[in-house]
């Protein structure tokens, strides 16, 4: 795979049980309980990459997006040098279904989007 490939369309693990170097750098990783009680606040985090990613000036996390199935639910825009890639955040859900996919997608300026998915039950 080539450097400019990576910016065609967002980027997943070609084996997320062996992930490569740039993979351990770059996958989302969601931090949320296995299973959420309706109506009731939980926390989700999302830090880019099991091993953490640099913040420098020329080489950063630009932005976390997070989804619910197909529900936008946040935007974050990091700072390279400020911040790290990491963030949390409060969510509810309403029991509507009784699983919900968190769905990340992030963005690195030089190596383009990446997205990983936890699937949560709500009781
Ligand atoms: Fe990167």
């Amino acid at each position: 795979m080539t450097e400019k490939s990576l910016f065609c369309g967002i980027n997943n693990p070609a084996d997320s049980s062996n992930l490569t170097d740039m993979e351990k750098k770059h996958v989302p990783v969601i931090e949320a309980p296995d299973t959420v009680t309706a109506g009731e606040a939980f926390e989700v985090t999302v830090k880019v990459g099991s091993t953490p990613h640099v913040m420098e000036v020329v080489h950063h996390i630009q932005w976390i997006d997070l989804y619910s199935g197909g529900n936008f639910i946040t935007k974050v825009i990091l700072t390279p040098v400020f911040m790290t890639a990491k963030v949390t955040i409060n969510m509810v859900k309403s029991g509507a279904h009784e699983t919900a996919t968190l769905r990340a997608v992030s963005r690195c300026n030089v190596h383009g989007m990446w997205e990983s998915e936890k699937v949560i039950a709500v009781k």
